[in-house]
Parts: structure tokens; C-alpha cells; sequence
């Protein structure tokens, strides 16, 4: 299946093994369940309804089928008892769902908890930021949340509208260029759950993914710990003299990486890129080969990326992705 749909997206090797689907019948936080359950309950009665309209139909038509000889019937032009019958049912559903949706709206829409967790994600293309400002730690592609704690997302976009969407976290919203929108939510279960930007935004649109990574709070507070640490220096070697390269060759230019003079915003911070499972938009599984392959030009294996080819030679791709390999 895995082989398959990357064949299919003509990708080296598209990023899979994650352990839930992503879709929005696995509901991992309570803003999640609250929609899945309004879902759930509108399916029911319209699943109920539907068999009773249906079957009343079609016990009609055979039971009162014109039969050879029949004259016509008599013609009734208005009933009042039906009529309010037919009227009055329909409010009380509608109504119904009304009632039991409203409340459901106006609190996943008020502001967060005081409490809550602010995390900034800033859509760019194609490709998510993921913001600590209280613990000043900025990665990419995967939001890291501590289970049973309120997480506020604090939604912008670096370029044009794009729309965060994890569903088994609940809800998608828009991350606009100059406005702020807001998602929070509390993940009741720890795991990994995918995600897809959800507003066309380019090219490579499909291939804007990622993954929420639900921890335990001492788990989530030790990867908090270690992405607070600068970038580690490797011992000489390949590691080293890619690390050379990537000052000299203009990665710099574009990407930030703590403890070294690169500070470039335009592309994600990779101070702890090995430290994540994805790479490139979370469409790639952080291997030395889909690293070679996207180093080798970007454009190719995601259309529309900013970032260029370089015309990188196989020993400074040998050499970059060893030093990238080594920013754990
Ligand atoms: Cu970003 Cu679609």
C-alpha cells in the first residue's frame, strides 16, 4: 500500500507507518469527540428518517398502485392536520440539531483557557512552523503537545492562506497572511496523528503535511528541553565539513541554526532536524537517502518549493547530509 501510493506520487518514498489514519472518526481530544459526535448523532437521525420516509414511499406506491379498471381517485387538495404534521416535524429536527450544535460552536470558538499552552504555527509554502515562545524553541512539520494539557495554536501564514487540519486533534482552520485565527484544543491520548493542509495553496499544496506528536508531559517536557539546546558541533569529518558547506554554500541564507552563524528565515529551523521523523513538508521519512534526494533538487520532488537546486555535487550531498544527519 505504502510502496504503492508512493509510486503513485512518484516520490521516493512517500512518509508512512504512522499508526492512526487521518480521518475524523479517530478522535483524540474532547474538540475532536464534540464534532464526532454531533456528527454521529445527525448520521443516526437521518439514517432513521430516511428508512421511515422510504418505507412509508414505497409501502404507498404498492399498496395504492393503479390497477387496470381503477378510475382515478378522488382529488384532495389540502389537508390541515398533515400539512402542520409536515411542517411542525421538520422545525423540531432542525431545531433539535440547532439546539444541541449552537453550544457546541460557541465553546470551541471562545477564546482559550487561560491556562492553555500557546504555540504559533505559521503556515509558509509548503510547509508548517511551529513556534515555543515561552520556551523559545521554533521547529517544523511536527507539533509536539503534551497529552491533557490545553494547547492554544495561534495561526498565521508567512505568504499565502493556508488551513491547519489534524483531524483526530478536531476542527481545521485557516492561517491567514494579516489576520490572527485561533485553534485550541486538550489531546486526550498520546500517539502520532497526520495531518494535511486543507486551503489549495500553491503547487505543492498536497504535499503540505503533518504530524501532531502527542507525548506524556515528562516526555514532551524532555524534547522541550533538548530543542532549547544549540546545535550540536560534530567531531571532524564528513559531519564537519558539511556543516562548513552549509555556511559557505548559502543554506545559511535561508534556514537558522542555533549555536552557528546561520540565522536565515525564509526556510525551517533545522537546530534539531534529525530529531524529527519527517522532513520536507512531513512528505518524507528523515532518511539519509530521501535526504540525498531532496537536497539534490528540491523542486523536483516538491513542486513549487522555494527552496532551489544547488547543483550540488555527490560529495557535497554526501557531506551536507551527514552534517544534517548529525543535528539530532
Ligand atoms: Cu498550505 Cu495548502
Amino acid at each position: 500500500m505504502c510502496a504503492a501510493t508512493a509510486a503513485v506520487l512518484s516520490l521516493p518514498a512517500a512518509a508512512c507507518g504512522v499508526p492512526t489514519p487521518q480521518q475524523a472518526f479517530n478522535a483524540h481530544s474532547e474538540y475532536a469527540s464534540q464534532g464526532d459526535d454531533l456528527f454521529f448523532l445527525i448520521i443516526v437521525m437521518g439514517v432513521v428518517i430516511g428508512v421511515i420516509v422510504e418505507a412509508v414511499l414505497v409501502w404507498a406506491a404498492i399498496r395504492y398502485r393503479r390497477r387496470p379498471g381503477d378510475r382515478l381517485p378522488p382529488q384532495i387538495h389540502g389537508n390541515t392536520i398533515i400539512e402542520i404534521l409536515w411542517t411542525t416535524g421538520p422545525v423540531v429536527v432542525v431545531g433539535y440539531i440547532l439546539f444541541v450544535t449552537l453550544p457546541v460552536i460557541f465553546e470551541t470558538q471562545a477564546a482559550a483557557p487561560p491556562s492553555s499552552m500557546n504555540v504559533d504555527v505559521i503556515g509558509h509554502q509548503f510547509w508548517w512552523e511551529f513556534q515555543y515562545p515561552e520556551a523559545n524553541v521554533v521547529t517544523a512539520n511536527e507539533l509536539h503537545l503534551p497529552v491533557g494539557r490545553t494547547a492554544n495554536l495561534i495561526l498565521r501564514s508567512d505568504d499565502v492562506i493556508h488551513s491547519f487540519w489534524v483531524p483526530a486533534l478536531g476542527g481545521k482552520r485557516d492561517a491567514f497572511p494579516s489576520h490572527i485565527n485561533y485553534i485550541w484544543m486538550t489531546p486526550n491520548s498520546t500517539g502520532e496523528f497526520p495531518g494535511q493542509c486543507y486551503q489549495l495553496c500553491g503547487y505543492s499544496h498536497g504535499n503540505m503535511r503533518e504530524r501532531a506528536i502527542i507525548q506524556s508531559p515528562a516526555d514532551f517536557q524532555a524534547w522541550l528541553t533538548a530543542q532549547q539546546a544549540p546545535a550540536a558541533q560534530p567531531p571532524p569529518g564528513p559531519a564537519a565539513d558539511g556543516g562548513q558547506l552549509f555556511q559557505n554554500r548559502g543554506c545559511a541564507g535561508c534556514h537558522t541554526i542555533t549555536g552557528t552563524p546561520a540565522a536565515g528565515k525564509i526556510g525551517p529551523n533545522l537546530t534539531h532536524f534529525a530529531s524529527r521523523h519527517t522532513m520536507a513538508g512531513s512528505i518524507f521519512e528523515t532518511t539519509p537517502q530521501n535526504l540525498r534526494a531532496w537536497l539534490k533538487d528540491p523542486p523536483t520532488v516538491k513542486p513549487g518549493s522555494i527552496m532551489p537546486n544547488l547543483n550540488l555535487t555527490d560529495a557535497e550531498l554526501d557531506v551536507l547530509a551527514a552534517y544534517l544527519q548529525s543535528l539530532r
